[in-house]
């Protein structure tokens, strides 16, 4: 299947994953109101095993689409896309639970479609639970997966496989209809069967109240600091882009850094200061 043990003399992109346990799905829903899970995307093999000892969860998010493809939103992410990448972050990891999204598309038109196409994702990518968007309308779906075998994190609040509903990325919960929306959905993909639910993008106040009302742990991306652990998209911490959301922590400048490192390569290429001697090879003396 997907956990390769390759010999790494011949290939740097491949060492083999250190042995281990993956948290699983029971394991996380334990953690409600414990130790904060803490969550952060990922979309390939090298990525997924540098967070991987730092995190409890993976999420293979469809964000893949702005972020790797760069695609206006994550409407026109595959089923293909989502199986490629969830293989080689599942390749790339050994402790984390790995989560991979399910795309705009693959699961609304019904619980049947919804499960074949978790199927797919599980079988072809060895993850351990698929991620869908949606709250009262989807539980009828997330409870037919779970019964079926298949864990599911619910996402609710602002939902951008949405966004053409909803007119915008900004935040929910503003008026007091949207905040009851929001705990009422979150409540209902509670029932169904979400081992967890991540909230995202909603006022701190209802991100508050959800996290303290419902059962199963709740993960927060602009929500609130109370919620049971937090997500974020790898690239937006790591400073990868010039604009970010507001909730958004940089916890570095990689775009800088990578830009630094670009223009002393290109220049060393220019006035023939690279290579040098080390990285050329010669006949040994
Ligand atoms: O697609 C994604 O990366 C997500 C997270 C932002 C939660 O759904």
């Amino acid at each position: 299947m997907s956990t390769y043990t390759i010999d790494t003399a011949t290939s740097r992109a491949t060492p083999t994953p250190a042995p281990g346990k993956r948290l699983t799905a029971p394991a996380i829903l334990a953690r409600k109101g414990g130790e904060p899970i803490v969550c952060l995307t990922a979309y390939t093999m090298r990525m997924a095993q540098l967070l991987d000892p730092h995190c409890d969860l993976l999420l293979v998010g469809d964000s893949l689409g702005q972020v790797i493809y760069g695609l206006p939103s994550t409407i026109p992410v595959s089923l293909e896309m989502m199986c490629a990448h969830g293989a080689a972050v599942v390749r790339g990891s050994w402790h984390a639970l790995v989560a991979v999204d399910m795309p705009f598309g693959s699961y609304e038109g019904s619980p049947e479609q919804a499960f074949d196409s978790a199927a797919t994702i599980m079988k072809e990518t060895g993850c351990a639970a698929v991620k869908l968007e949606g709250g009262e309308a989807m539980a009828p779906t997330i409870r037919f997966l779970v019964e079926r075998g298949i864990p599911v994190i619910g996402h609710v609040g602002l939902t951008p496989q949405a966004v053409n509903v909803l007119g915008g990325y900004g935040a929910r919960g503003k008026s007091a209809d949207e905040a009851k929306k929001i705990l009422a959905d979150a409540k209902a993909v509670a029932d169904a069967g979400a081992f967890c639910i991540v909230v995202e993008g909603v006022m701190e106040e209802i991100a508050t109240k959800v996290a303290r009302t419902v059962a199963p742990p709740i993960i927060g991306i602009g929500a609130s600091a109370e919620c049971d652990g937090q997500v974020l998209v790898t690239d937006d911490m790591l400073g990868m882009f010039e604009r970010t959301p507001r909730f958004v922590k940089r916890y570095d400048d990689l775009a800088a850094r990578i830009g630094e490192a670009a223009a002393t390569y290109a220049a060393e290429v220019r006035d023939r200061r690279f290579p040098t001697a080390d990285q050329t090879y010669r006949p040994k003396a």
